[in-house]
């Protein structure tokens, strides 16, 4: 889920041609994965694919999917490969996809990591048009301190899940969303306590994805402690230039 974002509308992405692909949001909880994919999805008109907000929307509609996933996540735990990776798989069914995607929290284990690029080499055998191009890896780096902040500190959108912070970017009118005035929510997993346990899940599991995505090659890391607006133009740029390289 996203919305057009005031930040993204510096960019001359949508001006031109530019195809991005499949792109991958990578880096820890807070980072500003989910705030980048909307501006990424405004300028490109590709859509951000959230393990997250499934798992949250499967959560809030009280299917099986999201009562097997409603205590991990509450504990900041992950949700076992196989049930993500079905998700995602269905995901990239849809025909929106095709001329790119931005995949935000997926994959967040080498064994999700090497599911989908299996899934990618099959798509591409089959000649899908979303896997024309290889996939992009850009991990966004932020200090541990500065995240503890923003994960407390952030609200989002009931309706819209339009991205807040009560310290950074607090909406207009506080408790509600400046685009639709929807009440805005504070995530259950967004406490000191699951934050320390989503760290370590994400040290221990997630970091050798980096690792994993480093090695291919098509791969940039950007600072993510800068505003928002700066972030977005580094993402894009370093786009830019590994599409240029060929990837
Ligand atoms: P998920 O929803 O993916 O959470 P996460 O990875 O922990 O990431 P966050 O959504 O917390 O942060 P973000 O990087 O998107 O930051 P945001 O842009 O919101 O996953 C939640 C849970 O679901 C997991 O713990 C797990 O249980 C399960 N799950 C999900 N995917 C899974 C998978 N693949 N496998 C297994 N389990 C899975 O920004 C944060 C705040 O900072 C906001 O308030 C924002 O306004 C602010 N901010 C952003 N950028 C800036 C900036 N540049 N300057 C100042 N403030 C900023």
């Amino acid at each position: 889920m996203g919305t057009l974002t005031s930040e993204s509308a510096h960019s001359p992405a949508l001006a031109d041609d530019f195809l991005p692909g499949p792109v991958l949001l990578l880096g820890a909880p807070g980072v500003g994965k989910g705030t980048q994919a909307q501006s990424l999805m405004a300028d490109y008109g590709i859509p951000q694919i959230s393990t997250g907000d499934i798992l949250r929307s499967n959560i809030a509609q009280g299917t099986e999917l999201g009562k097997a996933a409603k205590g991990l996540m509450d504990h900041g735990q992950l949700v076992p490969d196989q049930m993500v990776n079905d998700m995602v798989g269905a995901r990239l069914e849809q025909p929106d996809v095709e001329r790119g995607y931005i995949l935000d929290g997926y994959p967040r284990t080498l064994g999700q990591a090497e599911w989908l690029d299996s899934h990618l080499a099959t798509e591409s055998k089959a000649g899908k048009p979303q896997s024309a191009l290889p996939l992009v890896a850009v991990n966004i780096r932020v200090d541990e301190q500065t995240l503890l902040r923003r994960i407390t500190g952030r609200r989002i959108c009931a309706k819209c899940k339009h991205i807040y912070n009560i310290y950074s970017k607090p909406p207009k009118q506080e408790g509600l969303c400046d685009f639709d005035g929807s009440p805005l929510q504070h995530r259950s997993d967004d406490t000191e306590a699951a934050f320390s346990e989503r760290m370590k899940a994400y040290n221990s599991l997630t970091a050798p994805v980096i690792e994993h995505y480093s090695k291919q090659g098509r791969f940039r890391e950007v600072d993510g402690d800068r505003p928002v607006a700066e972030v977005t133009s580094s993402i894009e740029s370093s786009l830019r230039q590994l599409r240029q390289a060929g990837a």
